[in-house]
């Protein structure tokens, strides 16, 4: 019997966080070197459904995956969509180079290829539309009120300018370009970052809502600078929105010192990427200073640092 496989990219946020959960315009772009892959293998005559991930240490019978778990979120979710009762016998093995709690939207990435997996293994491939549906309700358990730009961009695996509650809008880069990303090797706590940014627009939402709206405007002039093909301009934009995220109190210690250590290198902009307090930070970069920026953010501390040309 032949095995159903889907897989789904990472991705970063490149400008406009936080702020989109308040409305603000974000952007977020695929990153392709890391990815989740899917596979279902049917088991005729097997007695049940077999769930196993092994980067997160899971290996079970569905229907005992604990009824909190995002991944039984999914496929209750697929089952839903389907109108079907259970699931047929079969092994759904998820194998994954993403790194979890990294703010590469790993978890974003498990649900859309499980989703795409499952669901054609049960003869029924979910539309883009549904999957992105599905992957948002489970977004709802990892964080908590997310946006729901993390499930789209891995959903359509294309540059998103997103707003929340908009239709899904992809765009053109013109011109291609290059980020070094690089990560701090704390996790991204991006449900409690997330809510304290809402406790502090509770507290004083002037203060807030003028730091969502700057965002805002440097998010609108960042998707002009790439549909007109001036990436370079990204640069001061990404810097300023760094600032912005600094002092809505998510950024770290050591995102600042990659950041600080990328624009000493050479790069043309950095900021903190996702959540942040942990997770990974991007710098852009000349191709060919690439590997010199990258080489000074490991001398700052970057666990890993990965090279990607944004383009689509
Ligand atoms: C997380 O990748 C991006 C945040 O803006 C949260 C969200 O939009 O759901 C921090």
């Amino acid at each position: 019997m032949p095995a159903f496989t889907a897989t789904a990219p990472g991705k970063i946020i490149l400008i406009g966080e936080h702020a989109v959960v308040y409305g603000q315009p974000a952007i977020a772009v695929p990153v392709n070197q890391v990815q989740v892959r899917a596979i279902v293998t049917p088991k005729p005559g097997g007695k049940e459904f077999r769930v196993t991930a092994p980067a997160i240490g899971v290996d079970t019978p569905w229907d005992h995956l604990p009824p909190e778990s995002p991944l039984r979120a999914a496929l209750e979710g697929v089952c839903r969509t389907l109108g079907v009762r259970g699931l047929p016998a079969g092994q759904l093995k998820i194998q994954s180079t993403i790194p979890v709690a990294a703010g590469l939207g790993s978890g974003a990435a498990v649900s859309v290829a499980l989703l795409r997996a499952v669901s054609a293994f049960l003869g029924a491939p979910l539309t883009d539309e549904q999957v992105n549906a599905l992957a948002f309700e489970v977004e709802k358990i990892h964080h908590g009120t997310p946006s729901g730009i993390d499930n789209t961009v891995v959903t359509y695996a294309q540059p998103v300018y997103f707003v929340k509650g908009e239709p899904v809008q992809t765009f053109r880069v013109a011109a291609p370009f290059t980020l070094v990303i690089g990560d701090t090797g704390l996790p991204a706590p991006t449900k409690e970052t997330v809510g304290d940014v809402r406790t502090g627009w509770q507290r004083d939402e002037r203060r807030y809502e003028r730091m969502f709206a700057a965002l805002g405007s440097l998010t609108r002039a960042a998707h002009q600078a790439i549909v007109a093909g001036h990436p370079e301009r990204l640069g001061p934009l990404m810097n300023e929105a760094h600032d912005w995220l600094c002092e809505m109190g998510v950024s770290h210690p050591k995102l600042d010192a990659l950041v600080q250590a990328a624009r000493e290198a050479g790069a043309l902009g950095a900021k903190l990427s996702g959540g942040g307090r942990g997770g990974n930070m991007i710098a852009l970069v000349n191709p060919d200073q690439a590997d010199a920026i990258s080489l000074a953010m490991r001398k700052a501390g970057a666990v890993n640092t990965i090279t990607t040309r944004v383009q689509g």
